[in-house]
């Protein structure tokens, strides 16, 4: 990949600046990950795929995406929440019910899961229980990754690394506007690659209790 152009493009998709873009594309390109084949290394579950991502994956890998039926049938796995910037709101993340199970037994993710991230934007008021309380308003963007652990559209530049990836933005919803994983997602997932390019760490769910005896919250909570 062209790296100046990749991080030129990124940052401007990213609203970050081309300095810390560059970074990142240094971390993509200079010998971080060198060896990485695009087929995740890890093994395949031995049951089949999960059943559900086929709605987001046309025949030949293109992604199709409705708005009105994004979540259906999916769980919450956790949220995000960016106070200010280009990504302010809430980022809801969903999966399909089997995930978080399969996540905690094999530690990987199973072939064909499906990962919705949707980004509402967000209002501030003050309620009963405090003040500066966010609500989510409306859902803007709908991030969507689908594990692929067999390479099936090896050739399509929305897969690879083990997954399929795009964005749907609430103006044009089933238009998909990522057009090469590797310029618009990558970069900035590159610091979760040893969790198979998932920013774990924000969902609860995978590690499989509420509140584990390692949550640096309870532990802050529990020195008050
Ligand atoms: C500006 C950096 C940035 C870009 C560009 C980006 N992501 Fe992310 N993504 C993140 C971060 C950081 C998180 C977790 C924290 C958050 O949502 O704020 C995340 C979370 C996600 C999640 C929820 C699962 C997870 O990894 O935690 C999905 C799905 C996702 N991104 C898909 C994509 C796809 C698809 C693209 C490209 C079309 C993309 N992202 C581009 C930074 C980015």
């Amino acid at each position: 990949m062209d790296v100046a152009r990749s991080t030129r493009h990124f940052a401007k998709r990213a609203g970050i600046s081309v300095g810390l873009a560059a970074g990142m594309a240094a971390l993509l390109s200079g010998g971080f990950f060198p060896d990485m084949a695009d087929a995740d290394p890890r093994p395949v579950p031995a049951e089949g795929a999960l059943d559900g991502f086929e709605r987001f994956v046309e025949a030949d890998g293109d992604f199709a995406f409705d708005p009105a039926t994004a979540t259906r049938g999916l769980v919450h796995l956790g949220s995000y929440f960016v106070p200010m910037g280009d990504a302010a709101g809430f980022h809801h993340v969903y999966t399909q019910p089997g995930v978080p199970e399969a996540w905690r037994r094999d530690g990987v993710f199973p072939d064909g899961t499906i990962l919705v991230k949707e980004i509402a934007t967000h209002r501030v008021a003050d309620y009963t229980t405090g003040r500066n309380v966010a609500s989510a308003t409306a859902p803007r963007q709908w991030f969507v990754m689908v594990k692929d652990a067999r390479g099936r559209f090896a050739s399509h530049p929305l897969w690879g690394r083990g997954w399929g990836w795009a964005l749907f933005k609430s103006d044009a919803p089933t238009h998909n506007v990522a057009t090469d994983f590797e310029l618009d997602c990558l970069g900035c997932h590159a610091p979760a690659l040893s969790s198979d390019w998932v920013y774990v760490e924000g969902y609860p769910a995978l590690r499989g209790s509420a509140l584990p005896a390692s949550d640096p919250d309870r532990e802050a909570a529990s020195q008050k």
